[in-house]
């Protein structure tokens, strides 16, 4: 008989079918298309930041670029701003997707200005809709921090401890603090959020950037008018800031992480877990290939799961105590091992190796050579290899 598996994951006692959540953004910017990205499958979702409505918001065309290889797009840029929807639009969609989707978390996220009324009164209709929890956006790098909020408020931890411990006054479901990349290190806003009674923290908002100058005619991209501003870098290319600040969040002890940062399929996913995400969020992978990618995010974490043997629960933070210090790291040599049956003779882990590296690799007749004594293990020449004919082999007596 075959073992069911158990994709359901529970953050702060809120029980998600499964740890694929909608992050704030356009994807979650209406209610219909919420209830729509939950009939494919999504476990939950975070509402596009809610704000009060004397906050005056009006975005600019166009807000968005990318960074491309070739079709694909490695990075996006955005300097979209938070809802332009009032709550009076809000607050009722709010309540019909918990009424027609009660077993999907909802997350309702809140921004204000500094004001402790503010803070509380978003809190109090939000979570007096029927949401599930509330995340507070700290962290939106652009137009927002100009204005003393935003990433504005999680680079300064007093600010997070403040605002924070209002929201914890007056709320009745889980908060968490989303947190910015956008400083040295996470864990002074990480401990200020915790202090002030943060019941969870969701990790990362989007990297501050500016994607491009056209040589043509000098402008900075995206080019609104000919003119830029400094912009959000989401996607692909910032998993690797996503699962460092969540893993240092992890090491912390924080027990309650909802990673986010260059989803893209279920092993991404897979990783945030492990290094002690229990949620996942997922934003700009759903901004370019629709809701629909969660269908196959679901079959294949469940195909994972079933090979070993595991709940979802059980992947969170199995990876954190592999991670050290440099000083603690192995000493121990490795040198690489070249596979001839797989090379095609471009050479480009001889350039590598000669121009960047020991010039431990030569080519004689379309042939790699090793020279074993000069290879320093740096692993160069697996990473410009193209097909996979180098890799590292195990440890060597040379130190
Ligand atoms: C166009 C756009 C709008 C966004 N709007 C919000 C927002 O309103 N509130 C928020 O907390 N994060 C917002 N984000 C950030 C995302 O929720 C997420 O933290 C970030 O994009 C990283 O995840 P990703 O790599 O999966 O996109 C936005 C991101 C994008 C691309």
């Amino acid at each position: 008989m075959s073992k069911i598996i158990d994709l359901s994951v529970t953050q702060n006692g809120i029980t998600f079918p499964n740890p694929f959540l909608l992050a704030s953004a356009p994807p979650t910017a209406y209610g219909e298309n919420i209830m729509r990205a939950f009939d494919h499958g999504w476990g939950g979702a975070v509402l596009k930041t809610l704000k009060p409505d004397f906050m005056d918001i009006k975005d600019v065309t166009p807000r968005f670029a990318t960074l491309k290889d070739k079709n694909k797009v490695l990075g996006f840029q955005n300097f979209e701003l938070v809802t332009k929807r009032s709550l009076a639009d809000w607050l009722p969609e709010i309540e019909e997707i918990k009424k027609k989707y009660p077993k999907q978390g909802l997350i309702g996220s809140i921004m204000a200005d500094i004001k402790k009324e503010s803070w509380q009164e978003m809190a109090k209709k939000v979570q007096g809709a029927g949401c599930d929890g509330l995340e507070l956006n700290f962290s939106c790098p652009h137009g927002m921090p100009e204005r003393g909020i935003g990433a504005a408020i999680g680079q300064d931890p007093e600010l997070v401890e403040q605002i924070t411990s209002w929201v914890k006054e007056v709320s009745e479901v889980p908060v968490w603090v989303k947190i910015t990349p956008n400083i040295a290190t996470p864990i002074p806003q990480a401990e200020a959020a915790l202090r002030a009674g943060a019941d969870g923290l969701a990790a990362i908002n989007t990297v501050q950037c500016l994607m491009g100058v056209d040589v043509e005619n000098f402008n900075p991209l995206p080019a609104v008018e000919g003119q830029t501003t400094y912009g959000g870098y989401s996607g692909r290319a910032v998993k690797p800031i996503g699962l460092r600040i969540v893993s240092q969040l992890g090491k912390m002890g924080v027990k309650s992480i909802s990673g986010i940062g260059g989803v893209s399929d279920w092993k991404d996913a897979v990783e945030y877990m492990l290094l002690g995400s229990t949620t996942v969020q997922v934003c700009t992978e759903v901004m370019l290939r629709g809701y629909a990618i969660v269908d196959t995010m679901i079959d294949q974490l469940t195909d994972y799961l079933g090979r070993k043997e595991m709940s979802a629960m059980d992947l969170v933070g199995k990876a954190l105590p592999s991670i050290t210090s440099h000083e603690s790291l192995s000493r121990i040599h490795q040198i690489v091992r070249h596979e001839p049956e797989q090379c095609v003779s471009c050479g480009r882990c001889v350039i590598a190796c000669s121009d960047s590296g020991y010039s431990a690799l030569r080519m004689l007749n379309r042939e790699i050579l090793l020279e074993t004594e000069k290879c320093d293990g740096c692993s160069l020449c697996t990473h410009v290899c193209p097909t996979g004919s180098m890799s590292m082999q195990g440890a060597c007596a040379r130190l």
